[in-house]
């Protein structure tokens, strides 16, 4: 339901709102979506205005317009599409840049937004991904990065192994915030070596054939801090430490933690406040104790 409130904001932001009795006032939010129709094509900017309600995050906006799907000068648009789930700060589905900040839809609180501008709020699809359509971008990179540092436990099947290995307080307490990375991909937005990968299929080209260049593309590029802090994970892990070798073999190849210029991004915009940092410095130490060791063993 649409309530009227009184505000302080700007007279041109306030109008009489029609059915909230005389006097009652109702706000307009302006918001600017950066729209993009299909992969590969022209993006172009669309101004919304919806009205304010109190305690509204930033999908309630996205809702709002795709109820209405009329852009500010009164045009009849298509919905601006997105992706969420679970609204809780937990899937990872819904990154976008919100007001040039990379940061979750959902968590981002409409009244906060327009506390740092109340003239409008501006989204964008996440740059450092191909875009699908408007705010969706084509994450699959994230992914490939925890398979290239096999980002799991390894088991060898569904029978019973008895009990697992017993884990320390101490250690449970260590690796607890690693494990709720929920692939994001915020880290990667904000990260200067992190640079956009955008493979076209070929004309003609079969789905696999284009499937195993994309992942080669994406094997030569940098892994990310999500993929290197995951391995660490792993690696930390009474069973997972078994393919510790691999892991460190992937982070030390084509794409890996050589890369990483510690400019320290990526922990900044965490929303999950993961201590990346720490990951990539003991991943650094991990990779140079294990080739030396690889030099010696030849
Ligand atoms: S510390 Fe490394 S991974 Fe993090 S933003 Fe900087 S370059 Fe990227
Ligand atoms: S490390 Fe943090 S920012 Fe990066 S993908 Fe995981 S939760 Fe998102
Ligand atoms: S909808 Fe799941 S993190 Fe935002």
């Amino acid at each position: 339901m649409i309530q009227a409130v009184e505000t302080n904001h700007d007279a041109g932001d306030v109008a009489t709102a029609a059915g909230h009795g005389a006097g009652a006032t109702s706000r307009t939010i302006h918001v600017r979506v950066l729209r993009q129709d299909a992969p590969g094509q022209e993006s172009y900017w669309e101004r919304h205005a919806i009205p304010y309600e109190p305690n509204m995050n930033v999908i309630s906006i996205l809702q709002r317009i795709a109820a209405t799907a009329r852009a500010e000068d009164g045009r009849s648009v298509a919905p601006v599409a997105w992706d969420c789930n679970c609204l809780e700060e937990v899937c990872g589905s819904c990154t976008m840049l919100v007001n040039g900040r990379t940061r979750m839809a959902c968590t981002a609180l409409v009244d906060r937004l327009l506390e740092d501008n109340s003239e409008e709020i501006e989204l964008r699809p996440m740059s450092k991904f191909p875009v699908v359509r408007d705010l969706v971008v084509d994450r699959r990179r994230v992914f490939r990065g925890l398979e290239r540092v096999e980002a799991w436990v390894p088991v060898d099947g569904s029978y019973d192994h008895g009990p697992g290995p017993r884990i320390s307080p101490e250690d449970q307490e260590d690796a607890y915030p690693l494990s709720t990375c929920m692939s994001c991909g915020c880290c990667l937005e904000a990260c200067p070596q992190y640079t956009k990968i955008e493979v076209v299929q070929r004309e003609g080209e079969s789905a696999e054939a284009f499937d195993a260049r994309r992942k080669a593309a994406f094997d030569r590029g940098f892994v990310g801090a999500h993929a290197i802090s995951q391995a660490m994970l792993f690696n930390a892990h009474p069973t997972g430490r078994m393919i510790a070798d691999e892991r460190l073999a992937a982070l030390t190849g084509e794409g890996g933690i050589q890369m990483c210029g510690n400019a320290q991004n990526c922990v900044a915009v965490c929303p999950k406040h993961i201590p990346l940092t720490r990951s990539i410095a003991r991943a650094g130490r991990a990779a140079t104790v294990w080739a030396i060791k690889k030099l010696f063993d030849r």
